[in-house]
Formats: C-alpha cells, structure tokens, sequence
C-alpha cells in the first residue's frame, strides 16, 4: 500500500525528545494469556499519549505493571530514567507519588470532603495540614471547585467527582498523570469539559498523560499521540493526526471506524467485486495535500468523471483529514484509471472498494 503521509510528515520534531516512561519487551502473563507481550513503548515530556485498543487488549494491565501494581514476568520499565521492574514495594512508595491517576468511577472517599478526599495524598506523605490545605484550595480553583470545598462527593455530579479526581491526582506535583478510562462513566458534554480541563493543564504545567481510552473522539480532540494495543502489543503509533488518516493495521481501522466516514451501508450492501455501473473509490487526503481545490481540479481535468458520494473533512491537531467516496461510470471503460492517475498524483490514496450493481 502505498502511504498517505510521507516520512517526513511523521518524523518527531528535531529537538531530542526526553522520556518521562520507557518499557522495553514489557511481558505478562496471567495463566494461559499474555495480557502484555513484548510491549515496548515511551512516553514523551510534556505529551498527551493516547493508547486505544478492544476491551482485554491489555491497557489496564500495562498502566497497572507502569505504577508498580502489577509485576512483569519480563521486560523493563524506567521512570525518569530509573529502572522501577525490580523495586521493592517499600522502594515503589516514592515512584507511585509521582504518578497521579484518575478512574473511570472516580475513587474519591465519600465520609471525607472534597478538599480532604485532594489533600489525603499529602497526608499519606506527611505534609503538614496547613499546606495541603493550601495546596488542596489551589488545585479545587485549577479545577473549578473551589465552592465544592467543604461539599461530600455524594452531593457532586459525575463530571465533579472527576474534577476532584483530577485535583486529587495532581495533589503530590506527579511528573506523570495516567487515565484509565476517566471519562468513560461520563455524558459527551461532560466528557468535552474534563478534556478540555485535562488539555489545559497538559499545557499549563507541562504535565505529561498517558490517557487510556475505547473513545476515539477523546484521542481526536486532545491526544499528540497515539499507540494502538492489540492482544498485548503495540501494533502501531504515530501522531495522532497521521494514524487516523491513514491507519495501517485492520485493528486501527476498526476501532477508527466510528469516526471516519465509512461507504453508506445500502451501497455497500449492493457492492459488486466484478461489475457495475459505477466503480466506487474511496480517496483519503492529509495535511498539505487535503488544503487544495483537489475536486474541482479533477472535474475541470475529467468533466463528468464522478460523482461525490459521501465524506468530509475533519481536523485534527491543526492537520485535514479527508476521506470521500466517489462513483466513477464505468461506461468508458478508460475512466477509472484516469481519475486514480489524477487523483495518485495529487497525493491521495485511491482504493476502487467494488461495483454499484444499482446506480443507473
Ligand atoms: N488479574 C488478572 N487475572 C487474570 N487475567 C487478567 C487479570 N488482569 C487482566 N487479565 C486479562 O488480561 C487481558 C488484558 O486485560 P486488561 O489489561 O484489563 O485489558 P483492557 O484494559 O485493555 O480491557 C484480558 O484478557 C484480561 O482478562
Ligand atoms: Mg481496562
């Protein structure tokens, strides 16, 4: 297949990229399952990672083997450059408080307040009540819950109990946040506030996130990156704009389904491998491809050459994204050709998907 985003699209910026994780051949098993198999993968400063994957693909286990709750049969895992795989528990105390995370039903204790339920990583470390107060009002106003102090979680909506989830986590300075699923308990409007809120302190505190999720919309809108897992291994990662246009694995292009424009099903159903009226092409397009009048050139080139089906365009990291299905006659048996030709050369990526059998 020929590829959609040239190398030097994808390439990582020049400057030296410092890694805030790093696993190396990270393996575990459990019984006749290897819920990770030879996961090697890191994690950027100051980056939104997006790691996606099917239910049992093995994100949950590889967060828990990050944050030294689960062990690995085999592999290595560093933080900030130390190696944590074979740290004591005892040794594992420190490592864990600069690592904040945040769960799809929240965690929070609900005989203690908001401020005490932000403060108590603090308590656990030993800082003094005056300062985790202070620190526990500061992070309620980073989140928007400074009215919320003195409220039980009862009281709080889903998206409130996030935020002081959120808050929570920060609680100790972390180095990196983990999300597990954080919005998946959460309406789409809720959801968009707590990424937008998780977006803005990546960037005001330069906070590095290793965000799990099933929700692709949640990578789109806020990750820089994305690993794909599949029966514990990473089988693709990229920018998330350059995977989502052009996804090189049948898992990828599953899970991306939803959020791409996919051939309407009544066409499909009728698609023929032969012969048909029409010949239907997808045509995906991105970054500085995508920008140009690519549809009115192939009609001033090709007039009555297709029809435009179904697609669009979306946005993602700044970068288009195009995807659109045609119908091309196949009358003049020469067409098709032309219009790939046209199309190849103007940087898209034709596919012919089959024949309308239909289409008059
Ligand atoms: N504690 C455990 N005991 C046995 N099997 C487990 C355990 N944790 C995870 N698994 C198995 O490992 C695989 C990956 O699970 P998990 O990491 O939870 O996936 P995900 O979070 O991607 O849905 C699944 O097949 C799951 O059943
Ligand atoms: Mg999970």
């Amino acid at each position: 297949m020929n590829s959609l985003v040239s190398a030097s699209q994808i390439e990582a910026p020049t400057e030296a990229v410092e890694e805030v994780v790093r696993l190396t051949g990270v393996t575990r098993h459990f019984a006749q399952t290897a819920a990770l198999d030879g996961v090697s993968l890191s994690i950027h400063r100051g980056e939104v990672l997006g790691l996606i994957g099917r239910s049992g693909a093995g994100k949950s286990t590889l967060i828990r083997c990050l944050n030294g709750l689960e062990r690995v049969d085999a592999g290595e895992i560093h933080v900030q450059g130390t190696r944590i795989t074979d740290l004591t528990e005892r040794e594992l105390q420190p490592l864990r408080r600069r690592i904040g995370m945040i769960f799809q039903h929240f965690n929070l204790l609900s005989a203690k307040t908001v401020e005490e339920n932000v403060a108590l990583p603090l308590k656990i470390a030993g800082v003094a009540r005056a300062e985790r107060l202070k620190r526990a009002a500061e992070l309620l106003d980073l989140v928007g819950l400074s009215d919320k102090a003195k409220a039980f979680p009862a009281s709080l909506s889903g998206g409130q109990k996030q935020r002081v989830g959120i808050a929570r986590a920060l609680a100790a300075r972390p180095v990196l946040l983990l999300s597990d699923e954080a919005t998946s308990a959460l309406d789409p409007e809720t959801t968009r506030s707590i990424l937008t809120l998780l977006k803005d302190i990546n960037r005001k505190l330069g906070l590095t996130i290793l965000l799990i999720t099933h929700e692709m919309e949640v990578v789109r809108d806020i990750a820089d990156r994305v690993a794909v897992i599949d029966a514990g291994r990473i089988v693709e990662e990229g920018q998330v704009w350059s995977v989502f246009a052009d996804p090189q694995t049948d898992i990828t292009r599953s899970l991306l389904g939803g959020i791409r424009p996919q051939l309407p099903a009544q066409i499909a159903a009728r698609l023929s491998p032969t012969a048909g009226a029409e010949a239907i092409l997808s045509v995906d397009l991105a970054g500085p491809a995508a920008q140009g009048a690519l549809f009115a050139d192939l009609s001033a080139a090709l007039p009555h050459s297709f029809r435009l089906v179904h697609g669009g365009i979306d946005h993602i990291q700044g970068q288009p994204v195009a995807r659109f299905f045609i119908a091309v006659p196949t009358r003049d048996a020469t067409l098709s050709g032309k219009v790939q030709q046209f199309l190849t050369a103007r940087s898209a990526r034709v596919e012919v998907l089959g024949y309308d059998t239909d289409h008059a």
